[in-house]
Formats: C-alpha cells, sequence, structure tokens
C-alpha cells in the first residue's frame, strides 16, 4: 500500500506528528538520520490504526509515497531544511508538495518557495503550535502557500489539528510566507505573555512578599477568570513544583536566565520592519536578553545594591492590581501580534483573515486563552483599528486598567523591574493619546535636518528657522 505521507525528521515534534497521523488513518511513512528513530516510529505506531513504516533513505521514502507526493518536513529551522530541500528535489516530480513544520523565518520560506517552483514542486510553509502533546494530541496548524497544495494537503492537516467549538485549528492562513509569518508572531504573542506572567508571579512573591503558595492561589483564581489560559496552567504547575529532594519550591532552584531560539526576536523586527509598535514583544525579547546577563547582574548588585525597597501597602489590594495588571498587559500584547500580522498582510497582500486566526488559536496551540473568543467575536465584528479598542474587548480591558497602572507606578517606586507592564501600559496610554510628544520630534528633524514638518492648522510640508530667535 502507498504511503499518504513522508514524515523526514523523527524527533519529538515528528515522531508525534506522524503518531498524531497515523491514529488518523493516514499511512506514513518515516525518515531520519537516525535510522533507530524511524524504526522507534515504526514501533511506537503498531497500536494506531494505521501503522507506520520506516524508510530506509530519501529514495526509499520517495518510492513508497502515493502521487502527488507530500513530505513533511520537521528538521531544525534554517540551513537544515535548505540542505535537506536540496537532496530530496532531485528524486521528487512535479506536482509533489513539500511542508516545512519547522519555525521557519518566512523570509526563508518564500524564497525556498520560489527555488521549488523551478522544479514544479510545490512549497508550503506551515506553522505548527502546542509542543509535544499538541503534536501528538492536536496542535494548531497555520498553513501558509499555495492554494493547490492545500487542496490536498488541507483536509489530512485538518484531520489531525485541535478542535475548538467543533472546528479544527487548521487554517490556510495565506500565500507565501504568511504560516510562517503567523506562526511568528504567535511565538512573540507567546514571549509576551509569558513575561507578563513572570514579572507578575515575580511582584507578588517579592515586591508583596506573597510565598510561593499563596501566588499560586490567586493565579488559580485569575484563571477561573478572563486569564484562563494554557500559559496561566503551565505557570501553575510551575509554581506547585517542588524539588524531589529537597522538597523546596522547584522555581527557587531555576536559574533566572531565560533562553530563546529567535522567533520572538523575529517578531519584534518584524514589527519593526512594518512600522506597528509591539513594544511588548519586543520588551519580552529584550528581558530574556537582560536575564541572560546574570554575570553582569550579580555583580552590579554586589557594587551598587539592591534597587528594591520594602512595601508596606495593603497587600490584598495590591495583588488584585496585579491580577488586573497581568490582564490588561495580556490583551495589549494579543492586540500587538495581531496588529502587526494585519500589517504585514496589508503590505504584502496576503489578506490574512484576523479572526480566523482568533479562532484557530483557541485550541492545540501555547497562546489557547479565553480571552481569544471575545477577540474572535471583535474581529469577526468588522475592521478593527486596534484590538483593545474593540467594542467586544473595551468592557474587559477597562476595569483591569488601573491595575495595570497601579502595577508600573509600584514596581517603579519599589525597585522591582516590570519592564513587560510598563511597555503595556506606555502602549495603551499611548493609542488613545490624541496629542503625542512627536510635534517636538518633528521640530528636532527639521532643525538639524530640515526634514520638514506638517502643520496642525494648514495643509503642506514646512520648513523653519529655528535658530531666528523672534
Ligand atoms: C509552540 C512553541 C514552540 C517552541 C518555541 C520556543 O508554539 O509550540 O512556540 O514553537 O516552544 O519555539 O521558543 P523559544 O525557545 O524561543 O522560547
Amino acid at each position: 500500500m502507498a504511503a499518504d505521507l513522508g514524515v523526514v525528521g523523527l524527533g519529538v515534534m515528528g515522531r508525534n506528528l506522524a503518531l498524531n497521523f497515523a491514529d488518523h488513518g493516514y499511512h506514513v511513512a518515516g525518515l531520519d538520520r537516525d535510522p533507530a528513530a524511524a524504526r522507534t516510529l515504526a514501533e511506537r505506531s503498531a497500536a494506531c490504526s494505521t501503522p507506520a513504516i520506516a524508510a530506509p533513505d530519501r529514495a526509499g521514502l520517495v518510492a513508497v509515497l502515493a502521487r502527488p507526493r507530500v513530505l513533511l518536513l520537521l528538521i531544525p529551522a534554517g540551513a537544515a531544511v535548505d540542505e535537506e530541500l536540496a537532496l530530496l528535489a532531485p528524486l521528487l516530480e512535479p506536482g509533489d508538495i513539500v511542508v516545512d513544520g519547522g519555525n521557519s523565518h518566512y523570509q526563508d520560506t518564500i524564497r525556498r518557495a520560489a527555488g521549488m517552483r523551478g522544479h514544479g514542486l510545490h512549497f508550503a510553509g506551515l506553522g505548527i503550535s502546542g509542543g509535544e502533546r499538541g503534536a501528538r494530541n492536536g496542535p494548531s496548524l497555520m498553513g501558509g502557500g499555495g492554494a493547490p497544495a492545500y487542496a490536498r494537503i488541507g483536509p489530512m492537516l485538518a484531520d489531525i489539528a485541535a478542535r475548538a467549538g467543533g472546528r479544527p485549528c487548521f487554517a490556510h492562513v495565506g500565500p507565501d510566507g504568511a504560516g510562517h509569518f503567523v506562526k511568528t508572531l504567535h511565538n512573540g504573542i507567546e514571549y509576551a505573555l509569558m513575561q507578563l506572567i513572570a514579572e507578575t508571579a515575580h511582584a507578588a512573591h517579592h515586591l508583596l512578599g506573597y510565598a510561593q503558595g499563596s501566588v499560586r492561589a490567586a493565579f488559580e483564581e485569575w484563571a477561573r477568570g478572563w486569564m484562563d489560559s494554557f500559559l496561566m496552567e503551565v505557570s501553575i504547575d510551575a509554581l506547585a513544583a517542588r524539588d524531589p529532594e529537597s522538597g523546596r519550591p522547584l522555581l527557587e532552584l531555576i536559574v533566572d536566565k531565560a533562553s530563546q531560539k529567535g522567533t520572538g526576536q523575529w517578531s519584534a523586527a518584524a514589527a519593526l520592519e512594518y512600522g506597528c509598535p509591539a513594544p511588548t514583544i519586543a520588551e519580552a525579547v529584550h528581558a530574556r536578553c537582560l536575564s541572560a546577563l546574570r554575570p553582569d547582574r550579580l555583580r552590579a548588585e554586589a557594587a551598587l545594591g539592591h534597587p528594591r525597597r520594602a512595601y508596606d501597602g495593603a497587600r490584598e489590594e495590591a495583588l488584585a492590581f496585579l491580577g488586573q495588571g497581568l490582564l490588561a498587559g495580556s490583551i495589549a500584547a494579543y492586540a500587538q501580534g495581531f496588529a502587526v500580522i494585519h500589517a504585514a498582510s496589508e503590505a504584502r497582500g496576503w489578506n490574512i483573515d484576523l479572526a480566523l486566526l482568533a479562532r484557530i488559536w483557541q485550541g492545540g496551540c501555547i497562546i489557547r486563552s479565553r480571552l481569544l473568543e471575545p477577540m474572535a467575536e471583535a474581529l469577526t465584528a468588522g475592521p478593527t483599528d486596534n484590538l483593545a479598542l474593540a467594542p467586544a474587548i473595551v468592557p474587559i480591558l477597562r476595569p483591569a486598567e488601573e491595575g495595570l497602572r497601579r502595577t508600573v507606578a509600584l514596581g517603579a517606586l519599589h525597585g522591582v523591574p516590570l519592564p513587560a507592564h510598563a511597555s503595556a501600559l506606555a502602549y495603551l496610554d499611548g493609542l488613545r493619546t490624541g496629542r503625542l510628544w512627536a510635534n517636538m520630534i518633528e521640530a528636532q528633524r527639521d532643525h538639524f535636518g530640515a526634514h520638514g514638518f506638517a502643520r496642525l492648522d494648514r495643509p503642506g510640508k514646512f520648513h523653519h528657522d529655528w535658530t531666528a530667535r523672534p
């Protein structure tokens, strides 16, 4: 029996996606550099509805696939993808489809799609979110590339995707690099939400002096409301975990240096490239970079002293403000991510349906949350200047705003850095300030560079002799 698809790269994601396909009746052939990984897939899939087979090499894989062939790559983003495509392309035939399921940069995907077109091959960049469990039980899938490929792979992807509200969390979001771009911004939002949660737990513990058990209880309460989300679940587990040997809270023993693989940075770069502010996403990346300077931080703390001052106010009230601040900051993070996707979609003519994204992110992915329900509603109702200002979101944001303001003020007054919160507050305040400070920037630019400026009281472009005092 010819195989329905080939999965190339059987690490955690590849193996679990292959098993997910096998469970849905697809006949999968697996290939990995390590032949043992392909054998493991075949063994583990024995219990699936259609057991998978191990391919001996690329030629063997291509030979067993039904035409047009479908190959799904789950290999590390970067040079490895180019190398794999160079080896596979000569073995394939026009009309075959290669899907890159890694966290590739969208511009690489656009370039690769053009290269594969030269061979008559379809190339689809597929964003996959959900980690190991998502891959096995139902990820959120963001497809990019040409429509002909999706006529063939769309139904397969819909079958293995998570479901939310009875519908699959899969969509063909747009042409060429759109799928990987959307996945990148998904991760940008992920970075911002993670940082906001981390700052909240940190402030509750170090600023207000709550023990981790109490912080967990507060998180559990907030997660029963609008903060019901996968990342809150993850964080509650983290707050509950204990070191099996010492019995101490495990978080206390984890080094405070955050790693990153690049998608957050790409999100921030895209925000700048498309001229669309996403300060909380960018701040979350900066915050990881700052955390990585641990030796410098320790030296500076020894030399300058810790900036933290004791808090002597009403703790319960302040904790409630932290909960509101987290909610308001989270809304700002989603709003920024959606706005960058919209800006890129407009610039590149991708025609991405933001309401559809809000729907397919409600299951399977890392940023799934209850907040995405009113966001999907707001985006379905029609174009919105900014999600944070949409009629379905304002009643959620309004009562939380004061908490964000108080949280940022508390952090500033007590020397506890809360950069994502501070950026979210400045973003929300800036969004609805009719008259900003940029008149001074325009005057400065015209002063030293004769760049010209526009006036409120008459049309046209103006220049002024700034050194001639009246
Ligand atoms: C997902 C995750 C996944 C991965 C990130 C981690 O949606 O399933 O985003 O893609 O966990 O790439 O990224 P960092 O290592 O940069 O935090």
